[in-house]
């Protein structure tokens, strides 16, 4: 199966964005609150993390604990996901990315990450041997994201069951504690993976119009 090509040009710049450095980064797309992204930069601090949140309220949440902390190699961000990393974010550029408990809508299969074109741009902004996690307590929705490594992206991956003790988002500490199954799958990124974006610079706050 193929998937059509994300229009990555098309995207408008998020609202006062601001660019970041060419040095290596990690990234939690809907980061929520900020749990793990505190926990992170905590055990991390030389670790470039930036965390983004479209939801406001969340943001916020986590922008306060941002402060109260203090901590400086954590950067909240608030936007849609897709247009900031496609503004800020250079080949090659991320060591890890974090997609911890995303929950579509059950019934919209495009909303799911492996399923969008714009995937393809996320592989592109990744390191050779660089990782993207991805946890779920929907079971579908792990076995259907394996299928999509499998026959879409051709990437290798580990599938990992979360223990019951463990914390590091309000929605992970939530389903734990219902008892479901927590899942989560490490992908890695192999030498000589290709795709069609390996060379598109960043589009640094340029507004874009087709
Ligand atoms: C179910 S919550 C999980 C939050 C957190 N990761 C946790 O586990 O507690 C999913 C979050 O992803 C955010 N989100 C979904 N799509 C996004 C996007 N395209 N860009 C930024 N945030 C997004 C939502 O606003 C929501 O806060």
């Amino acid at each position: 199966m193929q998937i059509r090509q994300f229009q990555a040009q098309y995207m408008v710049a998020p609202r006062d964005f601001q660019p970041i450095k060419r040095t290596a980064v990690t990234v939690e797309i809907g980061a929520g609150k900020g749990k793990h992204a505190v926990l992170f930069s905590q055990e991390n601090p030389t670790t470039q993390l930036y965390a983004i949140e479209r939801t406001k309220e969340k943001f916020e949440a986590m922008q306060k604990q941002h402060a109260v902390l203090n901590l400086n190699s954590l950067t909240p961000i608030h936007a849609d996901a897709l247009p900031w990393i496609t503004h800020a974010l250079y080949p090659a550029q991320v060591e890890q990315f974090f997609i911890l408990y995303p929950n579509p809508e059950p019934h919209n299969s495009a909303q799911r990450w492996l399923n969008m074109p714009f995937f393809e741009f996320i592989l592109s902004r990744l390191q050779v041997g660089g990782t993207i996690t991805l946890a779920s307590n929907i079971v579908e929705y792990i076995e259907e994201a394996e299928q999509q490594l499998q026959n879409v992206w051709q990437l290798p991956y580990k599938k990992e069951v979360i223990a019951k003790t463990s914390a590091r988002t309000h929605f992970e500490i939530k389903y734990l504690e219902r008892g479901e199954l927590c899942q989560q799958l490490i992908i890695t990124k192999p030498q000589g993976y290709t795709t069609r974006f390996d060379a598109f610079e960043p589009l640094l706050g340029q507004a874009q119009h087709g």
